[in-house]
């Protein structure tokens, strides 16, 4: 727990933000701005790592635009939208009216081969993203694309830069970690951060744990493999497009939690259309210990996607919106090494946390 702040000195002013794709993660964002309204105190509320951030609840995040391409969520109010089809992640709440509608954006690379049948794309023309953003006040840009979506993402940050917004990038495409968009973010004036949202309950966090700890204890890991099976159209974008990608960024972190060389494997795998928004991760390790015995473990964890992405992206709108608050501009690392799983520079989890704390506490 960060901040808290029980004094009741409310109301700060609203955090703006606008939405890019109303999927799962969408649904469950706008769910849990409902949801978490009504506590005014940590106790009975369960779910958030931070009620209150930097002085601000979830309830001062104000949801003011939103864009997709299905006809489905096209034209509805993002209240409806977000219950329609193909979304599959679970209600947890009435959400009432928004008053936002959902607008159309450009397709370009959003819906892929495997997803076609999945996604039905609107026929209506589409709007000035960057004029309706500019109309709606938003002032920070939430990339909740598919993560095959490389060039509409791109698009995005663009139309975000084009319109004075912060730019939060939930996908793994590189934007925050690429050198030329920080160096766009930080001419503009604006803060950008990214890559890939960490879980709440992060398979590859639990993976980097269990090595470390195990190591801690002296036991030489040899081998390890980390891999996941899900049922939302994510998974089955990532089956086609992203597999590769996720499978190297994930090697890559999960590597580093060990202070020597093993034999790593980290990635998705599969898409498993019955198990709709849940999503089932498999580790297995194996290393020898005292006077060279052997031992493997074999564990299983179940959770739902889209709610798991719901605590880390609270926590990231409101440290953007501190870090507009104090001008930052650029790619601001202690929101991205806390918050993804590709940041611009890779710190350990320890590190990262105590970073992401400083920054939060800093005074303006
Ligand atoms: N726990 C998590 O769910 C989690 C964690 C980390 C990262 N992420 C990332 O968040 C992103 C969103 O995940 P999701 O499960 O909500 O995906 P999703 O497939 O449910 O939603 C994507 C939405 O984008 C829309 N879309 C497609 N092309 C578009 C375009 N050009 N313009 C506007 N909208 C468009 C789709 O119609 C859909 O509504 C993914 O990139 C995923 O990797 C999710």
């Amino acid at each position: 727990m960060i901040c808290e702040d029980e004094s009741g000195a409310y109301p700060l002013p609203k955090v703006k933000v606008a939405l890019i794709g109303v999927g799962n993660c969408a649904s469950a964002l706008i769910q849990g701005l409902q949801y978490y309204s009504r506590f005014e105190k940590n106790d009975g509320c369960v779910g958030l790592r931070n009620l209150i951030l930097g002085g601000y609840h979830p309830r001062d995040i104000q949801v003011v635009a939103a864009f997709d391409v299905d006809s489905r969520k096209i034209g509805k109010d993002l209240a409806e939208a977000i219950f329609a089809s193909p979304n599959c992640a679970p209600k947890f709440v009435d959400v009432s009216t928004t008053g936002v509608v959902v607008q159309k954006g450009p397709v370009l690379d959003g819906v892929g081969e495997y997803t076609r049948h999945l996604v039905q794309v609107s026929s209506l023309p589409e709007v000035d993203v960057a004029q309706v953003l500019q109309a709606s006040d938003a002032e920070i840009v939430v990339n909740l694309l598919p993560s095959g979506a490389v060039k509409a993402s791109e698009w995005y940050a663009s139309q975000s830069l084009k319109a004075g917004c912060a730019f939060i990038n939930a996908t793994p495409t590189f934007i925050a970690s690429n050198p030329e968009w920080a160096r766009r973010y930080e001419d503009t004036g604006l803060p950008l951060v990214g890559d890939d949202l960490v879980d709440q309950i992060g398979a590859t966090t639990i993976h980097k744990t269990l090595l470390q700890l195990l190591s801690r204890h002296g036991v030489r890991i040899t081998e390890t493999y980390q891999l996941d099976v899900g049922g939302g159209a994510e998974s089955l974008d990532t089956l086609e497009r992203t597999r590769n990608l996720k499978r190297a960024v994930k090697t890559e972190t999960v590597k580093t939690a060990l202070p020597y060389e093993a034999e790593v494997v980290a990635g998705s795998t599969d898409y498993v259309d019955f198990l709709q928004n849940r999503r089932d991760s498999f580790f297995w390790v194996r290393g020898l210990y005292f006077c060279g015995a052997s031992v493997q473990i074999d564990m299983r964890l179940s959770t739902v996607d889209a709610p798991n992405a719901g605590s880390t992206l609270l926590d990231v709108i409101r440290a953007v919106k501190i870090a507009l608050d104090r001008k930052l501009k650029g790619a601001v690392l202690p929101i991205c090494a806390y918050a993804f799983k590709r940041p611009p520079q890779l710190l350990s989890l320890e590190l990262a946390e105590k970073m992401f704390e400083e920054f939060i506490a800093q005074k303006s």
